[in-house]
């Protein structure tokens, strides 16, 4: 019998990390990354009380090592066993400031989790992704999913590190989807197109309305939404938006 498929979550924190984890692990073993091991603990817990199971393992998504461990430790954990969807979540401090001022370690930072950490991340997850796809008692197709931002298709002023790395972040997505779509993994790129409201962050754009500020529990909505996809009709990049937004 084939192993039960897990889902791996790389960049867990409050906001969509939390959601997204918390709705796959409704249909499977959830796998939460980040540095922080408080970004992951109380989420872990949380889930498996409530009968899930949910395991947070400490990884850095720019680091080689890191991620190589990382993935150790999911095949110890997991043996066997194939993923059934992937979420890559993770992005450097944003920065905003006049391009003259940017420093090379702020534009190095970006780059080093949403272009390189992106590619690490595709490398060592799709070879489960592949067995999964060649899986006949897959319930879905596997799912490979990154969280993008407004940025990573209109670079605006200021902000050209987070654009340079969001657009590279799109076209990874964009290439993958081209190449292993044909074998049955669904890769997408999702444009969260306006501030995410991450539950306890009172401090975070604390004035704009609810209304302004996109749920995150509808963003994992959606990317359920992505993984349920029949082989027959994938989208490969979607946009959430609050129905208020400019655009
Ligand atoms: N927040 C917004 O308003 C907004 C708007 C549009 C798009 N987005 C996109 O949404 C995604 C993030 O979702 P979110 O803002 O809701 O955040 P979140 O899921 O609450 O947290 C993301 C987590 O990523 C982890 N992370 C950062 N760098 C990492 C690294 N090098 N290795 C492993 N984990 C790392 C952080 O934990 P550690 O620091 O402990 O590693 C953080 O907790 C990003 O792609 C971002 O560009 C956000």
């Amino acid at each position: 019998m084939t192993a039960q498929p897990f889902v791996v979550v790389a960049g867990v924190g409050p906001g969509t990390g939390a959601s997204v984890a918390r709705r796959f692990a409704k249909a499977y073993p959830v796998v939460l990354l980040a540095r922080g091991t408080d970004k992951f603990e109380k989420l872990a817990q949380e889930i498996n009380d409530q009968g899930g199971k949910a395991i947070g393992i400490s990884a850095d998504v720019s680091s080689a090592e890191s991620l190589a461990s990382a993935f150790q430790q999911i095949e110890k954990e997991f043996p066997g066993a194939n993923a059934a969807a992937a979420v890559f979540n993770a992005a450097a401090g944003f920065v905003r400031k006049p391009f003259l001022e940017v420093t090379e370690k702020e534009f190095a930072s970006a780059w080093e989790v949403s272009q390189k950490g992106a590619f690490l991340f595709s490398q060592h997850v799709l070879p489960f992704l592949l067995k999964h796809a060649k899986d006949s008692s897959a319930s879905h197709p596997p799912t490979l999913i990154f969280t993008g931002a407004t940025a990573g298709v209109k670079a605006n002023a200021r902000v050209a590190a987070f654009a340079t790395s969001n657009f590279a972040k799109r076209a990874l997505a964009i290439s993958l989807a081209k190449e292993f779509g044909p074998e049955g993994v669904h890769v997408a790129w999702a444009n969260i197109d306006g501030p995410i409201d991450i539950p306890g962050r009172d401090d975070y754009r604390k004035d704009l309305p609810a209304e302004q500020k996109i749920d995150p529990d509808e963003i994992a909505g959606a990317y359920w939404g992505l993984h349920v996809q029949s082989k027959r009709a994938f989208t490969n990049e979607i946009d959430i938006r609050t129905s208020v937004e400019k655009w």
